[in-house]
């Protein structure tokens, strides 16, 4: 075993899939690419994110209290890093990286259309979004897209790195 910087253990817990969190502004709807999230909950599902309060996306979030999480499938990778590299302060990104997106059900903001899924969600809890970013969702209304039922995610793994999903491997576990 050798030392690992500190800054690089981020990379070793980080590969949840890439997602894309959709928000709306006073109707003006922006999308970031946000890896940084955690399950909490089941049912209803808690989903914990860190979303920078130098981003565009933290001020309507802030603002609303609602955004929808979208999940993209490995195909779309060059597309949401090109998402996570730019503001919607100043880029209409739906416009720029050519997202369809359609009415949501519960929440303002849209859902895109090309994604595997996507997850409704409002934030239930603010108490760590002053320190650390984050903010507490809950889940209200999930969709996915059966044609994509079996679509690879990616994963990011830093600077540059992504993983993409490969083989889905069966064993038993007595977690749900
Ligand atoms: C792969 C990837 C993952 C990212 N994950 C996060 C994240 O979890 N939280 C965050 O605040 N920013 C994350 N970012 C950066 C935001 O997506 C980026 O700051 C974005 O451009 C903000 O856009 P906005 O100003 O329109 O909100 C990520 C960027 C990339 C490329």
């Amino acid at each position: 075993m050798r030392t690992l910087p500190l800054s690089k253990v981020y990379q070793l817990l980080e590969p949840g899939p890439v997602t894309l969190l959709v928000t709306a502004d006073e109707g003006r709807a922006n999308v970031m690419a946000m890896s940084w999230h955690m399950m909490m909950e089941f049912e209803p599902p808690g989903i914990a994110c860190i979303v920078s309060p130098a981003g565009y996306s933290h001020e309507a979030l802030e603002k609303t209290g609602e955004c929808v999480i979208a999940v993209p499938a490995a195909t779309m990778a060059e597309r949401v890093v090109g998402i996570g590299n730019c503001s919607g302060r100043t880029i209409d990104k739906f416009e720029r990286f050519h997202l369809h997106h359609r009415k949501a059900q519960i929440v303002a903001p849209p859902l895109l259309v090309e994604c595997i899924a996507n997850i409704e969600c409002r934030v239930v809890d603010r108490r760590m979004v002053r320190d650390y970013g984050m903010y507490i969702l809950e889940a209200v209304k999930a969709w996915h897209d059966p044609a994509q039922a079996r679509a690879p995610m990616f994963h990011h793994r830093g600077w540059g790195e992504f993983a993409m999903d490969g083989d889905i491997v069966r064993i038993p576990s007595n977690m749900r």
